[in-house]
């Protein structure tokens, strides 16, 4: 902790609101500002979600992973919703993350940083303001934090008590959360146990059959050695955080706070978060808000990211060059990591940066089928992540995480893998408020071949 640095913006009169000076991408359209002001002002009031120590510890972390000594695990809903809070979706998807998270440690032979797209993962950026349907023309869905998903217009208006609801439930997913991992929930012989009855079951590959034994062993071998939850906590308990994209700066300074240990300046919303593809303008005013907090954070590239724009952000975002800050999420598409991803790796090795290089293999993968439904294919998403971990074998570099829109529900929005969701089966269960989730079989086999993946071996 003693190592890390305070952010020291370029703005020197860099404020939680000073983003309000810059031109901000993917704003609602609020129509009673009186009503937004209120809401912020009753927000900046409330407790804070989590505490600048907690988001120190995950950038030590992300130190760890960006000098190769750890990986990161990151994942959850594309968008969180107020209709799927329940404590059954919260446990299945923490049940089938930490599950993921064995089966990665085991084959990286490295700890994972645990980091859930949860707690906060609310808003979500457009590509068009506006929606048609047979004629009709209104605002479009932005996440349950701003207006509502139905397709009318009294749904469609944005509400600044949205915000408000937001926070209470991103407070009670992370209280459960809370005992979850540490409550003996998270023990990792009943983890392994889920995963081997996930095996025997009808959705289970035998190709996973040896990792899952050799963790079974791995496990009796510690046994045998006296090594058990009881004796050695780390085996009963868990390191979980939270991140999301900080897209509505509002809310988000309305939850900053000053450290009172360090007076430095903390998002409060979530452990980690992130600047979306869409609204990463180097001038662009989420920039100027994560220049000026000292969490960890997360830049989503994609194909139009260019060198020099890279460059600026990395001396915004990372003046210090502390390692852990920074984590570029590379999202191309299968078919486009090797035009873009040796390019980035080049200018950051050139740039001498220490970064966390993780990949999103969802958000360049999407596709519409025939029947309309958004859907991506496990093969491309599979496809991207080969992709990524073969470049940074070819450059040199550390192939540092994966992050993932998956679900613990049997949903049925992503096409193949061996759970064998089809074109045709997509409209039995498909319940995403945006885009389309790995369903739990279809993120657990990922999880599988990504171990294969990280083998120190493997060349
Ligand atoms: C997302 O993560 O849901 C998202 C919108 O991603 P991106 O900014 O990479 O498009
Ligand atoms: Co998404």
């Amino acid at each position: 902790m003693s190592n890390q640095t305070s952010i020291s913006p370029d703005n020197k009169n860099w404020s939680p609101s000073s983003w309000r000076d810059k031109t901000a991408l993917q704003v609602p359209n609020y129509p009673d500002i009186a009503a937004l002001k209120k809401a912020e002002a009753r927000l900046a009031k409330f407790p804070p979600l989590v505490f600048a120590g907690e988001a120190r510890d995950l950038k030590s972390d992300l130190a760890d992973v960006a000098l190769g000594r750890a990986f990161l695990l990151q994942g959850g809903d594309c968008a969180e919703s107020f209709a799927e809070h329940g404590a059954d979706h919260i446990r299945d998807f923490f049940q089938v993350f930490l599950q993921m998270a064995v089966v990665m440690t085991h084959g990286a032979s490295k700890p994972v940083v645990k980091v859930g797209r949860v707690a906060g993962q609310f808003a979500k950026p457009r590509s068009a303001d506006m929606e048609t349907v047979d004629g009709v023309e209104l605002p479009s869905y932005r996440g349950d934090i701003i207006n509502g998903i139905e397709f009318n217009s009294e749904q469609r208006v944005p509400d600044p008590q949205r915000m408000v609801m937001a926070y209470r439930q991103s407070a009670a997913t992370l209280n459960l959360l809370r005992a979850f991992a540490s409550g003996g929930f998270a023990d990792l012989t009943r983890v392994h146990e889920w995963t081997t009855s996930f095996m025997k079951g009808a959705k289970g590959s035998p190709r996973y059959e040896e990792t899952a034994n050799k963790i079974e062993d791995a496990i009796a071998f510690m046994r045998a050695m006296g090594i058990n939850s009881e004796n050695t906590p780390t085996l009963g308990t868990t390191n979980f955080y939270t991140s999301h994209e900080a897209l509505l700066l509002g809310y988000e300074e309305a939850l900053t706070r000053r450290d009172s240990i360090t007076d430095d300046w903390y998002a409060t919303s979530g452990h980690m978060i992130w600047i979306g593809d869409r609204t990463r303008q180097p001038d662009g005013a989420h920039v100027e808000y994560f220049s000026g907090i000292n969490n960890p954070i997360g830049l989503k590239c994609g194909p139009t990211l260019e060198r020099d724009d890279l460059l600026t952000l990395m001396d915004k975002l990372n003046p210090n060059d502390e390692p852990g800050r920074l984590t570029l999420i590379a999202r191309f598409g299968a078919d486009k990591v090797q035009d873009h991803l040796p390019r980035l790796i080049e200018t950051v090795k050139e740039a001498g940066r220490t970064v966390v290089w993780c990949c999103d293999p969802m958000h360049g993968n999407t596709i519409k089928a025939s029947s309309g439904y958004k859907t991506r294919p496990f093969d491309k998403v599979l496809g991207e992540v080969k992709a990524f971990f073969d470049v940074h074998r070819q450059m040199g570099t550390y192939a540092g995480g994966v992050h993932f829109e998956m679900t613990g529900d049997d949903v049925t929005e992503c096409v193949g893998g061996s759970s064998a969701v089809t074109e045709a089966s997509l409209s039995d269960r498909y319940h995403t408020h945006c885009d389309p989730r790995l369903n739990a079989s279809q993120a657990l086999e990922l999880a599988f071949l990504v171990a294969e993946e990280m083998r120190p071996n493997k060349s």
